[in-house]
Formats: structure tokens, C-alpha cells, sequence
């Protein structure tokens, strides 16, 4: 594909994520030939910078940069940080943007990019609708001339009325089409390749219903805590800061129809239509079965001491927020009638891991007795990350005398293919973005039909005087009662188990 000329703004530059993610993201395009002939980035924020203190803070003097970096690079890197430059806002996002229209305005004719701009927000969301009002104020959502993209950073809303509330905000100045609103797991190999998996294969697709699936079960895992994030999570919690973006984008990946061919809006159409019919939980009866929260205790696990959540720095002492959510859905369409889905996510596990594993219905007539009866079922197991790769459980016989029947692995390696360079989530989201392509960017209708599914939950968790959290040890994988929620012996698969 070709990427026109154009210039990123980023506002909120001085911020973390443009020197963590985005400063690296970009200087990978770079270094990978990705970006066009002429290209600039022009970073805006409240902090009184010069582009030279810029350039050091995100290039020179980064942490993040440093390994990708190799000794007696100067020149080259010097050529990239050269395509840097800074704009200060002053005290407030809501301020006249003329002096920031003017410096668009001259960059854009001194270094050729044909009036072709991406505004990357990478601030609160509370200042998205003053930004884009701010732009449009000055004409930069104008396409007369060149295109005008808005690249909006999550959370992207902390309830439905919020998103509602951000998505009107955002489309009084801009067109949806000009919006690309991001969530890195869709920029992960891994979860684009379940696509792949399921609509380039014939021997899934046939099976991938409710005839052949008994259940399905996602674990996302992660062995930190909150770090320094906890002013932030505290807020949030593990239902809005990874299940109602990253997972639901999964979940929608897995349950989704396929969609008429690869485009942006036959796939994210596909993907709103299956967001919608996940059955909202809406009965007490029903959150208080079917939804678990969690919060990790301290531990000392390893002779390693390690901090409860409510201990983190910017915690409240009595918080109730969760930093383990796993909730048990349906999804209520011809294709997944009756399938439970179990989806859990969590801070302070064992190990960082995102699994899903879709459990196949046993033989409905068992002619074999002695088989291990414990794991009888056939699972396919898409490994997101890390070992990012595909396995398929099957039964196979044990050599000797009867018919004793034991579980072996189809085992597939992502590491195993070529050596091609796999592109990190954000430096492939933002090369679709610079080439207007939004597949892997979620719609508004999209955002809205998950948050629409989270709503009754969350609010259930924060206004119902019944809900417990329970605690759990850091290190092990969540509390007893999340365990309980697959019923019966089958119990969630702790990933890395046979
Ligand atoms: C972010 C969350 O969106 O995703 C973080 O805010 C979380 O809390 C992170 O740690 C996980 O991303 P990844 O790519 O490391 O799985």
C-alpha cells in the first residue's frame, strides 16, 4: 500500500505514552522504510518545551529507544529525530489554536506533507471534543485539500453514556470516517490471525457453532500490578480497562459471522452484529451467578514480599475495585445459542498470558471407557500471547493392549514461520491509520454495543450493596469463587497446563 506524504500531531506529547509507545512505533516505521518521502510529527502539549528538548526527551535521552538503537547509529537517528517538532499549548487544551493552526500550517509547506494531517489524542478523553473543536475551529477538519484523521487513545468512555457522550462530541467536528479509535489488541498478529484461523480454513468454520462447541474460555493474565498506574485503575478497574476493549474485541473475533470480504466495514459490521447479541445480563439473580470480581491481597510468594492492591500507591485504602474480573455470558444468535463463554482478565497472576481455548463437545457416544476421563475433550487452544501460536488437543491411542486413549498435541509456533519481521501493535495500527485504513480501529457503533454489555454489570458491582470483592493472593490465578464459575470438574485451563 502506498502512504501518502503527511504529517502526525500528537497531542498530549509530552506525555507517556508518545515516548513509551508511539515515539518508537513511528521510529520502527522509519527504520522498516514504512514512512512516506515526506513525514513529520509535530508533538503539542501544555509543557514548555523547544523541539530540541523534545527530540532529546522522546529520542535522545529515551529509555524506550535505547535498545532498538544500536552503537554508531548518530546520523541515522539524528535524520529521524530531524522529523520532530514541538508546539507549546500554553496552560490549557481549550485555548485559541492559532499559533498551532500557523505551525501546521508552515510545516506542512516547508516539508511537502500535502495537507494530509493525523491528530493523534493521546490526552484525558475529556479534552477530546475541545480538541476537535479547537481544529475545526481553525478548519483542520476541512478535506478540501488533503485528508483529516483523529487517531483517539483509550479509555475510550467510562460507561455508555460517556462513549455515547464522546462519539457525539467527536462527530459534531469530524465525520466517523475520519475517526480511528484505538485499542492495541487489534493490532496484535495473534488476535488478527483468528480471522484467519477461522475464514481461511474449511475444517474449523463447519465445526464452529453450537453443535460442535460445548464451551469457550479466555483467560488474560498478567503477572504485574498496577505500578504506577493506580490514581488511574483505581477508577477504572479490570472490567473497563481490558474487558470491555481488548477482550470483547476478541469475543467478537471468535463469535462473529463471516463477513461478506476483508474490508473495514464488512468486517466491523460482522463484529457490531455479534457485540449486540451477547445476552445483557440485566437480573441480580443472574450478575450475582454469573459475574466475579477480585482484588489481589499482598503475598509473599518466592520469599518475595508483594504489595496488596489497596497498599498501591493512589489507592484508596478501602477500595472495592477489581483487579480480577471473570464474568460467564451467552451469546444470543443462531450460531453460539447456549454456548457459555467464560471470559476472565486479571493483574497480579502467575504469568502474563492471553489464551482462548474453545472446548469441543465429547463423542456423544464414548465406545472407548478407559480414556482419561478428566480431559476428554477436544480443545483448540490460540495462544495471543506470549508463545503466540495454535494448539489442538485430539485423543490418540496408547500403545498396548485395549483401547486406552490419552490427549497429544497439534502444536503450531508463530516463531516457527519465516523470518519476517512481525510488526509491534502499535506501529501496525499506525501505519493502517496513515494509510486510511480503519479494520483494526473500533467504530463507534462498536465501542457503544460493548459498553452497552458492561454497563449492567458495572453497575451492579458499584451499587449493589451484595457484591463481595474477593481477595486472592498475588501469584495464584484469582479467588476460589472464579474458579467456581465453570461449574462441574472442568474448571478454567491455567495456561501452560496439560
Ligand atoms: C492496557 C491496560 O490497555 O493493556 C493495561 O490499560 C494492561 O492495564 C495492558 O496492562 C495490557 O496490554 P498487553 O499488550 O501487555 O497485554
Amino acid at each position: 500500500n502506498k502512504t501518502a506524504n503527511q504529517m502526525l500531531v500528537i497531542f498530549g506529547a509530552s506525555g507517556d505514552l508518545t515516548a513509551r509507545k508511539l515515539v518508537p512505533a513511528i521510529f520502527n516505521l522509519y527504520k522498516g522504510k514504512h514512512l512516506p518521502e515526506k513525514f513529520v510529527v509535530l508533538g503539542a502539549s501544555r509543557s514548555n518545551l523547544s523541539n530540541e528538548e523534545f527530540r532529546k526527551k522522546v529520542v535522545h535521552e529515551s529509555k524506550y529507544l535505547k535498545e532498538r538503537v544500536k552503537e554508531g547509529q548518530e546520523d541515522f537517528i539524528k535524520a529521524f529525530s530531524d522529523k520532530l517538532f514541538y508546539e507549546d499549548l500554553g496552560k490549557d487544551y481549550d485555548t485559541d489554536y492559532t499559533n498551532i493552526a500557523k505551525r501546521i500550517k508552515d510545516l506542512n509547506e516547508k516539508y511537502g506533507t500535502e495537507d494530509n494531517f493525523i491528530f493523534y489524542f493521546s490526552t484525558p478523553p475529556n479534552l477530546y471534543e475541545v480538541i476537535a473543536k479547537n481544529l475545526s475551529d481553525q478548519g483542520l477538519n476541512d478535506e478540501t485539500k488533503g485528508w483529516k484523521r483523529l487517531i483517539v487513545e483509550k479509555p475510550f468512555g467510562y460507561s455508555l453514556e460517556t462513549a455515547q457522550g464522546l462519539n457525539k462530541g467527536l462527530q459534531k467536528y469530524f465525520n466517523e470516517s475520519q475517526i480511528y479509535r484505538i485499542d492495541h489488541y487489534l493490532g496484535k498478529e495473534t488476535v488478527q490471525n483468528l480471522l484467519v484461523t477461522r475464514f481461511s480454513n474449511s475444517i474449523f468454520e463447519p465445526l464452529w457453532n453450537r453443535n460442535y462447541i460445548h464451551h469457550v474460555e479466555i483467560t488474560n493474565a498478567e503477572s504485574v500490578g498496577v505500578e504506577k498506574r493506580g490514581g488511574y485503575y483505581d477508577k477504572s478497574g479490570a472490567l473497563r480497562d481490558m474487558f470491555q476493549n481488548h477482550l470483547l474485541q476478541i469475543v467478537s473475533f471468535i463469535v462473529m459471522e463471516p463477513p461478506i470480504d476483508a474490508s473495514a466495514e464488512a468486517i466491523r459490521n460482522e463484529k457490531v452484529k455479534a457485540l449486540k447479541s451477547l445476552r445483557i445480563m440485566i437480573e441480580e439473580e443472574t450478575l450475582a451467578k454469573n459475574t466475579i470480581r477480585g482484588q489481589y491481597i499482598a503475598s509473599d510468594a518466592n520469599g518475595k514480599h508483594v504489595k496488596g492492591y489497596r497498599e498501591e500507591d493512589d489507592v484508596h485504602p478501602q477500595s472495592m475495585t477489581e483487579t480480577y474480573a471473570a464474568i460467564k455470558f451467552y451469546v444470543d444468535n443462531w450460531r453460539w445459542k447456549d454456548v457459555p463463554f467464560y471470559v476472565r482478565t486479571a493483574k497480579r497472576m502467575p504469568t502474563k498470558v492471553t489464551e482462548v481455548v474453545i472446548h469441543f463437545e465429547s463423542p456423544h457416544h464414548q465406545i472407548f471407557k478407559d480414556s482419561d476421563m478428566n480431559n476428554k475433550d477436544n480443545k483448540l487452544i490460540i495462544r495471543i500471547q506470549p508463545d503466540e501460536g495454535i494448539m489442538i488437543k485430539f485423543g490418540v491411542k496408547v500403545p498396548g493392549q485395549g483401547f486406552k486413549v490419552e490427549r497429544a498435541n497439534l502444536d503450531f509456533y508463530y516463531s516457527s514461520l519465516s523470518e519476517t519481521n512481525v510488526m509491534e501493535a502499535y506501529e501496525r495500527l499506525l501505519l493502517d491509520a496513515m494509510q486510511g485504513d480503519a479494520t483494526l480501529y473500533a467504530r463507534a457503533d462498536e465501542v457503544e454495543a460493548a459498553w452497552s454489555f458492561v454497563d449492567p454489570i458495572l453497575n451492579y458491582w458499584e451499587n449493589s450493596p451484595d457484591v463481595r470483592t474477593y481477595g486472592y493472593s498475588a501469584g495464584v490465578w484469582g479467588p476460589k469463587n472464579g474458579d467456581d464459575l465453570i461449574e462441574g470438574s472442568m474448571g478454567w485451563r491455567n495456561p501452560g497446563e496439560f
